[in-house]
Formats: C-alpha cells, structure tokens, sequence
C-alpha cells in the first residue's frame, strides 16, 4: 500500500466489545462486521479466540464469511496455545492477520508478568516466529508501550520485527500518553530501531484523558502508517480512539496530514448507529461527527452565515459522513414508491421480504401518526433488522394504571411451537408490571441493568425508543423496541432481549 495511504485497522468487535455493557452474540458481531466491511476498514480484528468457545465461533464465523474481502485478525497472547487458536479460528479467511501482544512496561513486567528484560526478548521472539510460521501478516503489540522505557521498546520492536513481525503497534494501553509525548515515541521507533522499514507502525490509544484521537494523529504525523480504533470509539473505561473522528480529521484535514483512508464515510453514521443498537451504548448528541447535533446550528449568527455560505460554519457535509440532508415528511397517503425511495436515500437496501415488513411497520404507524419523519423510518429500520430470533412473540399486552391504584399488566404469549401462555402481574408502575409478567411467562431470572427510553423525532405523538440492558445467568443483553406507546416499546425492548438469553442458553 502506498506510504500516504493509512491503514484503517477497526478494534470495535475486540477492544470495543471488551468493554462493560458492550458484548454482543455472534450474529450482532456478524451484523457489524458485515457494517465494516461496508464502511472499507482495512482490517477486521474480530475478537480473542482463546477467550472464551463464543469469542473462537465469532472469529471463525467472520473470518469464513468475511476473509475475502477484508483482512480478520485474532488476538493472541505470547503464549502456544493462544496463537495455535487464533490460527484455528483465522485459517480459512483469505487475508488473515494473528496479532500478538505482550506487556512490556516495567510496572507490567514486574507486577503482571514477573518476567525481566530478558524474558520478554526471547518470550516474543519465539512466539512471533511460531506465529508466523502459520501466516505471513502478522502484529506484535509491546502492551503498555507509552510506559515502557523507550530504549528496551526499541529493542523489543526490533525483535519482534527480526522474528517475523509485519506491523509493530505501539499501544497506549492505560491512556496515558499526551500528543508530543507519543509523537516522541513514534519518532524514536522510526530513528532508531534499525529494521523499523520492514513493518508498519501502528497506533492504539484509549482515552483516559480524552487524548486517544489526538494522540493517534499525533503518530500519524510522525509516522504511522495503520490506526486502531472502535465506532462510536467503545472500548475499555473511557473507550478507544474514535475511527469516525480520526477519518474525518485525516480526510478534512488533508492538506495538512497529507494521507488519506480508504474509508466510505457515507457510510459512517449508519455503522454508528448500527453499534449503538446493537452494543445498547448511546452516543451523546453533541459527539463529534456522528452526534444528532454535530451539524446542528443553533445560534442566529450562524444560520445566517450558513444561508449565505455554507462553509463559514461547516468543515464537512452532513451527507459525506451519511447524514441525510432532507427531512422529507411522508404519511399515510405516502405509496410504497415514496417510501423505497426515502430508504434508499437514507442508505438502506433492504431484499424484498425486510422490506414489505419495515413497509408494513410504516403503513401501522402512518395510522397513529400523521407526520413521519426520517428518523421514525431509521428506527422502524433498526428494530426490523436487529431481530433476533423469536422463540416467543407478543400476542396481546394489556396494562392498568393511575393514581390511587395498583399498576397490573396482563401479557399472552406466543411460543414457536405455537402453544400460548398468559399471566398477569402488579409492579412499581405499568412497565414494572410489564417485565414482571414477562418473566414469568418465559421462565427466566432476570435482572434489569439498564433502562432507557427516548423520543425519536418531534412532537406529541412522537415514537418513543426504549433500550433495555438485562443480565441473565451473569450475561448482559441488550433489546431495543419503538412504538408510539412507551408502554408497548418498553414490553417490545424486554423480549427482545429475554429472546435473545434464550438464544444463547
Ligand atoms: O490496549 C492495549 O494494549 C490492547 C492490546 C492488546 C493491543 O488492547
Ligand atoms: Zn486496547
């Protein structure tokens, strides 16, 4: 690849899963990295095989269904048995990548690892070349690099490229560095390691301090040449380095970094939003790029210099990172021509059979709501595609409440061998009873983590959007449901995710 084009390598399904709250079955990881694959990322790192059986299935479904036209990459840890795993899951994608990792700080090395300077020398020359041994592309990460001492991070670079090393990562594992300090880093590998010209470096920030996108441009402008990153930049505490966030100011900004990706950005706010469905983690309006608000201009002065001249309040078109710019009304009377083309100019192709049920979602809604606007459709959309498999539907939900009585919901059923189950229950309030009446119908412990709800577009008869956060035998779900009735979305959110534990046991 040429030396002004950066490697766009996407963390999201591994760092970004890894986080509290975020962890997604192998079909929602099948559905994002489909999105990356889109979106033109340049390496997939899919999970950590020797993790856990579902993180080995999740690699190796990736890997067989996209490998072809992505490289998919494993983590590893120095160790035989991690690499000889990541090889089982990766082996049969095309372009695949074992990436391996181990601590090289004195802290880690003293507290973690109890290994000395020595140790980890030969520990990565060894591993690396039994890595490479299965395969030609491979990543050696130096973890907790911005805290290592930067003579042995030299060393231990240049081992690891004499071993078989193919991209060298330098991550800034607890979010420590700050933009000259990494920039000095990088520089340093660049100058002094001797074989530094036979590997890529990389770049992997966490954001403890906020730093993580300008640490990873202040490596880009010292030298590197791939940056790991996350959608919605998810990951560990305080998250990864924000891929949509490091594209845009590589592409806004090239007259100054002078490099490109070869990232579609149209395509970046759905794969936002796809993240945000699936992992349950909202972005925050005002989030750079992506954010409802992040081409929103309030102030007078500003919409009066953007009629004039779009470009004296904007640096990007809301279309090039996948914002629609219209926000065309449709309703009842709207045909199904209307609609297709309205989905297709929001970036949706749906095959037929999804499409007649979003279109039948619409005609129900355009029932209860006289105006539609694009955000309804972005979430009638969403909820039809995240549907997981339904082991139980809702035939009838009906719910009591008000002041001075007791909240009661009643719920039927459906199981998909076709018998129908119906019980009632009080809570707190109407939604309470929803959840309890849920679970007792479906038969599992579930504790409720978290509970959102929120309005998708304007006024009175608004959609609501509730996200839901369970945790069912120590694993956490996640469910979202839209309707104009809170009540109903909130039940909707609930089954979904119950749905989906069932799935999984
Ligand atoms: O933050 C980190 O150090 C990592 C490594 C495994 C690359 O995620
Ligand atoms: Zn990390």
């Amino acid at each position: 690849m040429s030396d002004d084009v950066i490697r766009i390598f996407d963390t999201t399904l591994r760092d970004g899963e890894q986080s509290p709250g975020c962890s997604m079955n192998i079909d929602e990881k099948l559905d994002v990295a489909a999105a990356l694959v889109e979106l033109g990322v340049d390496i997939i790192e899919a999970g950590f095989p020797i993790a856990s059986p579902g993180d080995f299935a999740a690699v190796k479904a990736v890997a067989e269904k996209f490998g072809d036209r992505t490289t998919i990459c494993g983590l590893a840890r120095c160790r035989q048995e991690d690499i000889d795993r990541a090889w089982e899951a990766l082996q049969h994608a095309q372009k695949k990548r074992i990436h391996v990792f181990l601590a090289t700080s004195a802290i880690h090395m003293q507290y973690k690892l109890k290994m000395a300077e020595e140790q980890i020398i030969s520990r990565t020359a060894e591993m690396v070349a039994r890595a490479r041994d299965y395969c030609e592309d491979i990543e050696f990460s130096p973890e907790d690099a911005s805290r290592t001492e930067l003579d042995f991070l030299c060393q231990v670079v240049e081992t690891a490229i004499n071993a078989g090393a193919t991209t060298v990562n330098i991550p800034d594992t607890v979010g420590y560095a700050t933009p000259s300090h990494y920039y000095n880093v990088i520089r340093t590998l660049k100058s002094q390691v001797p074989n530094i010209d036979r590997a890529v470096i990389s770049t992997h920030c966490h954001n403890d301090l906020g730093l993580a996108v300008a640490n990873s441009l202040a490596a880009v402008e010292a030298g590197a040449r791939q940056v790991e990153c996350t959608i919605n930049g998810i990951g560990e505490r305080a998250g990864n380095a924000a891929l949509e966030e490091i594209v845009m100011a590589i592409r806004t900004r090239s007259d100054y970094y002078k490099v490109s990706t070869r990232i579609n950005t149209p395509r970046l706010v759905p794969t936002s939003r796809l993240v945000t469905n699936v992992t349950g983690m909202k972005i925050q309006r005002n989030k750079a790029v992506v954010g409802q608000n992040a081409f929103a201009h309030e102030a007078g002065i500003h919409q009066h210099g953007m009629l004039q001249e779009r470009t004296t309040y904007e640096i990007m078109r809301p279309e090039d990172v996948g914002f629609v710019g219209t926000n065309l009304v449709l309703g009842k009377h709207s045909g199904r021509h209307a609609f297709h083309d309205r989905l297709t100019s929001l970036g949706y192709t749906l095959d037929d059979a999804a499409f007649q049920k979003v279109f039948e979602d619409f005609i129900a809604l355009a029932d209860k709501k006289k105006e539609i606007y694009d955000a309804d459709i972005v979430a009638l959309v969403d909820q039809r595609s995240h549907q997981v498999h339904e082991t139980w539907s809702m035939v009838t939900m009906h719910t009591s409440a008000g002041t001075g009585t007791i909240p009661t919901a009643t719920i039927e059923l459906r199981h998909e061998s076709g018998e129908t189950r119906r019980d009632a229950a009080t809570g707190d309030g109407p939604i309470d009873a929803v959840f309890v009446a849920l679970e007792r119908v479906v038969g599992l412990p579930v504790k409720l983590i978290e509970f959102d709800v929120s309005s998708v577009s304007g006024g009175k008869d608004a959609l609501g959007q509730v996200n839901v956060t369970v945790k069912v035998d120590d694993r956490t779900y996640h469910g979202q449901g839209v309707s104009t009735d809170v009540i109903e979305a909130a039940a909707i959110a609930y089954l979904q995710a119950l749905n989906k534990a069932i799935a999984e046991r």
